[in-house]
């Protein structure tokens, strides 16, 4: 299997009409999940939220997957957090990445999640489990998720405790962030569950939500259309059935062309 390559020689190998940028730092959670950074081209552009292709080279052939982009649009760096599938394509060796490794970026980034898929509202959802906070984690940073909403509800479900850990790292970076932390202060509510270990909230979402344990822990009433608004990033399963609740509660699915009052995107698979 080939390894990956210092972002030199990365680029001396890469198709042209792509991005080859350098691996900054690498933490790996558990053995299951780790996060990255990487230098960020001067040319890119994103919405908070939205995902990139990235790749490495495979046997001498690019090979790609879209990932969330996990930073906010205004950093000068791209964070990525991922999982890390023993025989998958791609992540079996993206694991393996360290500082001034290199990357491949396409040019381009789209999604779904972004604040201009919604309608305007008072209180943001975001639904997430697993990889699924990527999205959120770019938008958490965003000082323009705190202009447009009054509060912002991040939930993250994992099947162990530590799978929640990048969420409390980037909540606390967020919160004492000389940038974004006045205007997350006070408006953003972080609610981490568990399904497979004991732990103080355990459940998955969809079950906290339909028994309506969320908004009572919360202290909010229960979704209402006129002022709540969601994104969800999950499995497909966990799309399926969260989409289900919100559209029982009068929500209804939004795109980039037609912004209703939730979007939805799945979770990185590989
Ligand atoms: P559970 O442990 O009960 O399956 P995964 O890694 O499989 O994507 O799961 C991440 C988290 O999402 C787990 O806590 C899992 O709970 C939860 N989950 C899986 N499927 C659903 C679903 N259909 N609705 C809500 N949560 C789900």
């Amino acid at each position: 299997m080939t390894l990956p390559l210092p972002a030199s020689a990365l680029a001396d190998q890469a198709p042209d009409g792509l991005f080859v940028e350098t691996v900054t730092s690498v933490t790996h959670y558990t053995d299951r999940l780790f996060r990255f950074r990487t230098t960020r081209p001067g040319s890119f552009r994103f919405r908070s939220g939205e995902f990139a292709m990235i790749g490495l080279l495979a046997e001498g052939k690019p090979l790609y997957r879209a990932y969330s982009i996990a930073s906010p649009a205004w950093a000068d760096e791209l964070e990525f957090f991922s999982i890390k599938v023993p025989d998958g394509p791609l992540t079996s060796r993206l694991q393996q990445i360290r500082p001034g490794d290199g990357l491949l970026l396409r040019k381009k980034a789209t999604g779904t999640l972004v604040l201009d898929a919604l309608t305007p509202g008072r209180r943001l959802y975001m639904f997430s489990t697993g990889t699924g906070i990527a999205p959120f984690a770019s938008l958490i940073r965003d000082p323009q998720t705190y202009e447009t909403f009054e509060e912002v509800i991040l939930t993250h479900t994992c099947r162990e405790v530590g799978e929640l850990q990048y969420g409390f790292d980037v909540v606390r970076e967020t919160l004492a962030d000389p940038l974004v932390g006045d205007y997350a202060r006070g408006k953003l509510r972080h609610y981490a569950t568990v399904t497979r270990e004991d732990y103080a909230r355990r459940g998955r979402i969809t079950d906290l939500m339909a028994s309506g344990a969320l908004f009572a822990d919360l202290g909010v009433p229960p979704l209402d259309p006129t002022v709540d608004r969601g994104m969800i990033c999950g499995s497909l399963a966990m799309l399926q059935d969260t989409r289900a609740l919100l559209l029982a509660a009068g929500l209804s699915e939004g795109a980039n062309s037609a912004p209703s009052t939730f979007v939805t995107e799945r979770a990185f698979a590989e």
